[in-house]
């Protein structure tokens, strides 16, 4: 079994930013995430199922069997759907390196932010199309940390940014995935490849977004990893809390902030 190390942790705090997260972005990212009526789909990695709440909803004629490592995760998810009423989703321990579905068994598959924490996400992809049918959909949503720009600009915002991209790499997990989703799709074999970049860009005069994804999606996301950032000396503590400073100086009334997250859709 391939072992994968979750970077961000699982703490209340990482929940609630997984909420804020999923909230922010809905209509960006899962304006497109329909499957037909009747479909069975696969949430590979669904976490506290702050995706799950949002496309279940959305797709009430489909039926989703969403999967994670995290039993603590899943006990989360499984709340949070029965306080939603949501009762087209049914949750399950499992690896997505070695999933416990028959071949062919899924109409249409979901990652999302999954394979940048993962050693080998081709192998992954291989997996989930293992248990995906034929003509079946895989959608797939990834960020990649190299598409941040952002006003007043900081070389410490960078660096603390950067502090991210370390640790995921040394736990074998890829925090500028997004560009490589084409090739990736298309080396796993599946086919129609199509991938469209989704950029947020936020200024004061969006003020959902200001809190949202700047405060307390991209920002509280890089200021979590602080901890294992200075115990692993890849930066002193003043430089990197002068750069979350400055992340949220972009908050303020003059200040720009752009990310782009990538979605492929390909079938098998
Ligand atoms: C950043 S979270 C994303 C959760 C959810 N998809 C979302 O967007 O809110 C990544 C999730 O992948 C899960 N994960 C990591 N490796 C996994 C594996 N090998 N098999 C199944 N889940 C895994 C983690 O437990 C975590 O819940």
């Amino acid at each position: 079994m391939t072992k994968s190390v979750y970077v961000h942790g699982y703490s209340i705090r990482e929940a609630t930013r997984l909420n804020d997260q999923a909230e922010t972005l809905d209509h960006l990212l899962h304006h497109d995430t329909l499957f037909n009526p009747g479909d069975l789909v696969l949430e590979a990695g669904c976490g506290v199922g702050a995706q799950t709440r949002i496309i279940a909803p959305k797709n009430p004629e489909t039926r989703f069997i969403a999967v994670d490592l995290s039993v603590e995760s899943l006990t989360s998810a499984q709340k949070t759907m029965d306080s939603l009423q949501i009762h087209n989703v049914e949750f399950q321990q499992a690896d997505i390196f070695k999933l416990p579905f028959s071949d062919n068994m899924f109409d249409g598959v979901l990652v999302c932010f999954v394979l940048e924490h993962l050693p080998d996400p081709l192998s992954a992809l291989r997996e989930l199309k293992r248990v995906l049918k034929k003509d079946g959909v895989i959608m797939v949503i990834e960020g990649d940390h190299g598409s941040t720009f952002f006003y007043p600009d900081s070389s410490y915002a960078h660096r603390a940014i950067n502090c991210q991209v370390q640790l995921q790499k040394k736990h074998g997990g890829n925090c500028n995935i997004g560009r490589e989703l084409y090739p990736l799709l298309s080396a796993s074999g599946f086919r129609n490849t199509q991938v469209t970049p989704r950029m947020v860009y936020v200024d004061a005069s969006r003020p959902r977004l200001v809190d949202g994804f700047i405060r307390n999606t991209f920002t509280a996301m890089i200021e979590g990893v602080g901890p294992d950032a200075l115990q692993q000396d890849i930066i002193d503590k003043e430089t990197f809390d002068k750069g979350i400073q400055d992340l949220y100086r972009t908050a303020e009334s003059d200040g720009v902030f752009s990310y782009t997250f990538f979605k492929g859709i390909a079938i098998k």
